[in-house]
């Protein structure tokens, strides 16, 4: 025991220090289930637990066991102060509480299931559509599509009626170019729905096993999104980017764990299952608590750039049409823009999709890759536009900050060059105005920036004005 012997009242100060039951304490662990020390499980599963200081629970199995342990063995532990090498295990050396992260959010008491939408208020296609363009520019056609496939299965979600016609899930599946906006299109939809949202990357799954995240840490990001409350979570949206990248590999004679196997792997999931996710962690092992979470309300929105798809699609259609006398000559489709619209699920399928797989994505949204004229309005009209960040920068400084309707053309030339759709957008902007960004402040008599096309070009500078109107250019 310890070397000093402390008096009743001293003891009772040292326990204080020790719980630190503060007022903030209490509310968040009203908020969350306890979790057993030992196995881990929350208060749900386990049943009533027992208190210990320091905010540590066990629950009445692992207590019983050790119970069980002490009075099977043969050892006397009433010796055991006896052995010198015997140390008492000491409270305060243990870590003190299970992190926030790995608790679950109690359920409510005698509460249904509260749809996150109130089917009444729930906004209709066109609104929905309206607040996307606010931020997202062009993909017209996706954002209709979204619109109304996310309607609907916030409609299903709030009825949730079991009858006979049960309407089924509208788990889309995204085309398009890269840097075309299809995370953003997710983004502002879950922002604006305002329910979790979980992003991953599908080349991170393998299946279970293998190294790399499990199919299944998909729905446990998405729980850690919702606060890890499971109900919310229950009806949140999980997006898997780069989905092509999971496409069968062609002739490969090794097992394909990052694949096929993943796509086999998600079948379930996308269809509505319970799947027993860790709580704050991307595996299961032994030291994080699990929770069931079911999948049949999730939406799911798979998305990736197909590259070369619109190959596949024109091969197809110049087969189906090359004999006879609709014949149609071989460039017909060479130049077509909008072959992604034409793309099959056969199509997909020579991709290396496995039907299964396609089959439960039964909405497929194809987005365009952005010219000239929409990368220009996307520097200046979203909400959010980069331009407007630069100008509110500047203004700050009292300092106007004007682009020349060339310079933005010139700009977006250049984006286009890079091919990354509108990512490059940033750089490019990044990248001059820097220079812009240091001189500026250095003199307070400059009131406006003007920058033109020639600055982009590097054939010329920025037209500057000074507050008191001359010119200097
Ligand atoms: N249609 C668009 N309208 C407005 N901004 C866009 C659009 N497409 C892309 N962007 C911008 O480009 C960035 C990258 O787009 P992202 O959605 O990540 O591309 P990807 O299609 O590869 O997922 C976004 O963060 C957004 O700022
Ligand atoms: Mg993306």
């Amino acid at each position: 025991m310890s070397d000093k012997e402390y008096t009743n009242d001293e003891e009772l100060e040292v326990n204080k220090g020790v719980v630190e039951e503060t007022e903030e304490n209490k509310v968040e662990d009203d908020e969350y289930e306890k979790v057993c020390f030992v196995c881990h499980r929350p208060e749900s599963t386990a049943g009533k637990m027992i208190e210990l200081p320091n905010r540590i629970y066990v629950c009445n199995d692992c207590m019983q066991k050790s119970f069980d342990a002490m009075s099977s063995g043969r050892y006397d532990f009433s010796q055991l102060m006896d052995n010198p090498n015997v140390q008492i295990f000491n409270m305060d050396d243990l870590p003190k509480d299970i992190p926030k992260q790995q608790k679950l959010k109690k359920k409510k008491e005698d509460e249904e299931v509260v749809p996150l939408i109130d089917i009444n208020n729930l906004p209709a296609p066109h609104k929905i559509k309206a607040s996307l363009d606010e931020y997202v520019i062009g993909q017209e056609q996706a954002k209709k599509a979204m619109s109304v496939a996310v309607y609907n299965h916030y409609k299903r979600v709030g009825t949730d009626t079991m009858d006979d016609i049960e309407i089924e899930k509208s788990n889309m599946l995204m085309i398009g170019p890269t840097g075309s906006g299809k995370t953003y299109l997710v983004k502002t939809l879950a922002k604006i729905l305002e329910v979790p949202l979980a992003i991953t990357d599908a080349t991170s799954l393998t299946e279970a096993g293998y190294i790399g995240d499990d199919i299944e840490s998909v729905v446990s990001k998405l729980l850690a999104a919702a606060g890890n409350d499971v109900q919310k979570a229950e009806q949140g949206i999980i997006f898997i980017d780069e989905i092509d990248k999971i496409a069968k590999k062609k002739n490969s004679s090794q097992r394909d764990v990052s694949g096929e196997s993943v796509q086999q792997g998600m079948l379930k999931l996308l269809e509505g299952s319970d799947v027993e996710v860790p709580v704050g962690a991307n595996s299961k092992n032994a030291m994080v608590p699990l929770t069931t979470v079911n999948t049949r309300n999730i939406l799911f929105i798979c998305g990736g750039a197909f590259p070369d798809l619109e190959k596949i699609t024109k091969e197809r259609l110049l087969k189906k049409s090359s004999i006879g006398f609709g014949a149609d000559l071989k460039d017909k489709y060479d130049n077509d823009k909008n072959l992604l619209d034409k793309v099959s699920v056969e199509d997909l399928r020579t991709f290396g999709m496995i039907p299964e797989f396609i089959g439960r994505l039964p909405v497929i949204v194809t987005l365009k890759a952005l010219d000239e004229e929409m990368l220009v309005t996307i520097l200046k009209e979203p909400r959010n536009a980069i331009l407007k960040q630069y100008q509110k920068l500047l203004a700050l400084d009292e300092v106007q900050l004007e682009f020349n309707e060339e310079a933005l053309h010139a700009i977006a030339k250049r984006a286009i060059e890079k091919d990354t759709g509108a990512r490059a957008l940033r750089a490019i902007i990044e990248e001059f105005m820097l220079d812009i960004m240091y001189e500026v402040p250095k003199d307070s008599n400059i009131g406006k920036v003007i920058i033109t096309k020639e600055y982009i070009e590097g054939t010329g500078g920025p037209v500057i004005r000074l507050r008191n109107q001359n010119v200097i250019g």
